[in-house]
């Protein structure tokens, strides 16, 4: 395993993390509990809304969105190819096609809400909107369309948990918000997922399918509650495990503190790579504090030679990603929905260009240094 001076990311963990594990393994209980109550309060709590279900990650929060939504054979679901590919499988695992959008353009890398209009036929039953980056996507106008054609809007807001943003909290503006705290992640678990929806009764029915339909959940039995239950649907099992949302708490209080310190490490990036020529910063213009800042993105030069550039960056101790590869050129989605290069000419010449450089809380001046010294040596070299 490489040891990078700089990965591209790190969770900031601490004694508060440390400390709340070791209360929940003396507490007898591991499974979802009384700290995953407390945790979706909280999360609730911070983002303005009514309450929330945690669930064992973020692909399961989607996959809760799309079951409780009743997407199933016969409808579409249009969402971007930029992103990570969960919510398209997601979809075609429900048994419904994703319809891939293409994305606004060089400074926005969210889902075009115009491309995604054209897309629109009499099967589609949502539109999912993905927080590229923890930036906003244009949340009014997707909500007006989704209102107009009477879709669902369904938030992937696995880059963004509780952030504010220019228009509203990410993740609560649509039907059903989904976040995701994998280990990369600001808010990280390990594994963890949350699903806020507005209306109480789709939230319930989520709840429910979390863990296999049950009427009586195996806590409220532990706690002398009705031992015989009945099943009330088709669930799953996407329990949290206590362990982890003590884990999230913990982060989830740090977290105003962790996002003000990444706004520090962009407008560093910002200020000293802008002089570089030929190189892109998307977002650059927007105001700091409306984002999550997950990802810091940039866009090389056409023709630029990325993987030499990367290596440029890894000798000298930094690791660099690309996020993402469009995932309606994966080979499963062209073979099973035939899709093409060419279907989607912006995401495909930003995807060709995108290199996210090293982002997390705990990233020291040293380290931005380096990282910004590295980018310019080998922008000597390759672009
Ligand atoms: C945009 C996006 N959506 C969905 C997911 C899925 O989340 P998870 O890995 O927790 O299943 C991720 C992260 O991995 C993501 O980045």
């Amino acid at each position: 395993m490489t040891t990078w001076k700089v990965p591209l990311y790190r969770p900031t963990l601490g004694r508060a993390e440390t400390d709340a594990v070791t209360e929940v393994m003396h507490s007898g209980w591991l499974s979802t509990g009384p700290t995953t109550r407390r945790f979706e309060e909280e999360f609730a709590a911070a983002a303005g809304v009514e309450d929330g279900v945690a669930v064992s990650n973020g692909t399961a929060a989607l996959h809760l969105a799309f079951l409780a939504l009743g997407v199933g054979p016969g409808d579409e679901v249009v969402l971007p190819s930029l992103s990570f590919v969960s919510a398209a499988a997601m979809v075609t695992l429900c048994g419904a096609t994703p319809v891939f959008a293409d994305i606004t353009g060089e400074d926005d890398l969210a889902v075009d809400p115009a491309d995604v209009a054209a897309r629109i036929t009499p099967r589609t039953r949502a539109v999912v909107a993905m927080h590229y980056g923890g930036h906003a996507a244009d949340l009014p106008a997707l909500t007006r369309l989704a209102r107009r054609h009477g879709l669902a809007l369904v938030e992937d807001s696995a880059h963004a948990p509780a952030t504010r943003s220019e228009h509203g909290v990410l993740g609560t503006v649509g039907d059903i918000g989904c976040y995701s705290f994998f280990a990369t992640k600001n808010l990280a678990m390990g594994e963890g997922g949350l699903v806020v929806a507005r209306d109480t009764a789709l939230r319930e029915r989520i709840r429910r399918l979390r863990s296999h339909a049950l009427s009586v959940s195996a806590q409220e039995r532990h706690r002398g509650g009705p031992s015989v239950y009945d099943v009330e649907g088709f669930g799953l099992n996407y329990r949290p495990s206590e362990l982890a949302c003590a884990i999230g708490l913990a982060q989830l209080h740090a977290l105003p503190a962790r996002q003000h310190h990444r706004q520090g490490i962009v407008q560093r990036y910002r200020a000293e790579l802008a002089e570089l020529r030929g190189l892109l910063i998307p977002y650059a213009t927007r105001p700091l504090e409306h984002s999550a800042h997950h990802l810091f993105p940039v866009l090389l030069p056409a023709g630029c030679d990325r993987p030499r550039l990367q290596e440029r960056l890894a000798a000298a101790g930094v690791q660099s990603g690309v996020h993402y590869p469009p995932s309606h050129l994966f080979t499963a989605y062209r073979d099973r929905f035939g899709c093409r290069a060419g279907d989607l000419p912006v995401t495909e010449g930003v995807t060709a260009r995108q290199l996210s450089l090293p982002l997390y809380a705990d990233m020291t001046d040293d380290d931005v240094d380096l990282v910004v010294s590295a980018v310019r040596d080998a922008w000597l070299e390759v672009a």
